[in-house]
């Protein structure tokens, strides 16, 4: 039913977790798909191989590409590949991210500044870039990445919730500032079993997460990832400035 053949997504940090799994299903789809990483160099192959197993005929070919979303020189050159290798782009997946412990009583600066800078101002410097080529696009979007903790907050991880509170008024803003040719939308997850959450999710932490879900289960980066193509697909053509959340209900009584 969703068949996006010859669409070209870009998902940053595509190399584990939620971005991975994203990468897996746009190829599933038929999209062309740049894997972006900053550590896990040999992931981003992985997914990268796995993918190019699973598309049989592509225009163009997917790519995986080292990148630091923090900084602005890198993103300006990894905007440039995009432009040689694919001559456009369809999509944008602001995925990259960080979750860092940061009470508020001991507050370091350097996490905080950490947090900011991969979570929002990535998110920021990367859309900017991908702008004029989106605008090429018959069909651009940008799908941001948030969390519950943007909603309701986040005890203890404050930081964390700013930046992702800042990325749905940031999804907001810039659905109606970049429409009508470029759609913005962002995905809220709650808690998704990935390397983010491996150790929260461990023993006592993890049935203290699910009763707190009403659909009782922990998210799979599978089911976000579905959340994601949605967005960027046909079916979600008259979709912008929306905050779709993938929490099994737990936003609504946290
Ligand atoms: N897991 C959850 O429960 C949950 C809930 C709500 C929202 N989210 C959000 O979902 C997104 C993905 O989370 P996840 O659980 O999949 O996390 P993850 O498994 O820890 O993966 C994080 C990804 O971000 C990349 N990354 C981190 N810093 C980067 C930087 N400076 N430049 C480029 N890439 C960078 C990593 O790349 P390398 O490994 O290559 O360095 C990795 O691919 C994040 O925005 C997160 O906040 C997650």
């Amino acid at each position: 039913m969703i068949d996006l053949a010859g669409y070209r997504v870009l998902v940053t940090g595509g190399s584990r977790g939620i971005g991975a799994a994203c990468c897996r299903l746009f190829a599933k789809a038929g999209a062309t798909v740049m894997v972006q990483y900053l550590a896990s160099g040999a992931r981003a192959k992985q997914v990268l191989d796995e993918i190019e197993r699973i598309s049989s005929q592509l225009h163009r070919p997917h790519r995986k590409v080292h990148c630091d979303v923090t900084d602005h020189d890198q993103i300006e050159e990894l905007f440039a590949f995009v432009r040689r290798e694919w001559g456009g782009l369809d999509g944008l997946v602001n995925n990259a991210g960080v979750w860092i412990h940061d009470p508020l009583v001991d507050l370091d600066k350097t996490k905080l500044e950490a947090t900011l800078a991969v979570n929002v101002v990535g998110p920021f410097l990367c859309a900017r870039q991908a702008v004029p080529l989106l605008r090429e696009s018959h069909d651009g979007s940008i799908i941001n990445i948030s969390s519950t903790a943007g909603q309701r907050g986040e005890a203890f991880y404050s930081p964390y919730a700013a930046s992702k509170g800042a990325m749905i008024s940031a999804t907001k803003s810039w659905s109606t500032e970049l429409a009508p040719q470029i759609r913005v939308n962002a995905v809220a997850p709650g808690w998704v079993d990935t390397d983010m959450t491996a150790e929260a999710l461990s023993g006592e932490g993890r049935a203290k997460a699910l009763a707190a879900i009403p659909l009782q289960r922990i998210a799979t980066a599978e089911d976000i990832a579905g959340a994601v193509l949605f967005l960027a697909s046909p079916l979600a053509r008259h979709i912008t400035g929306e905050i779709l959340n993938v929490n099994g209900g737990s936003v609504l009584i946290g």
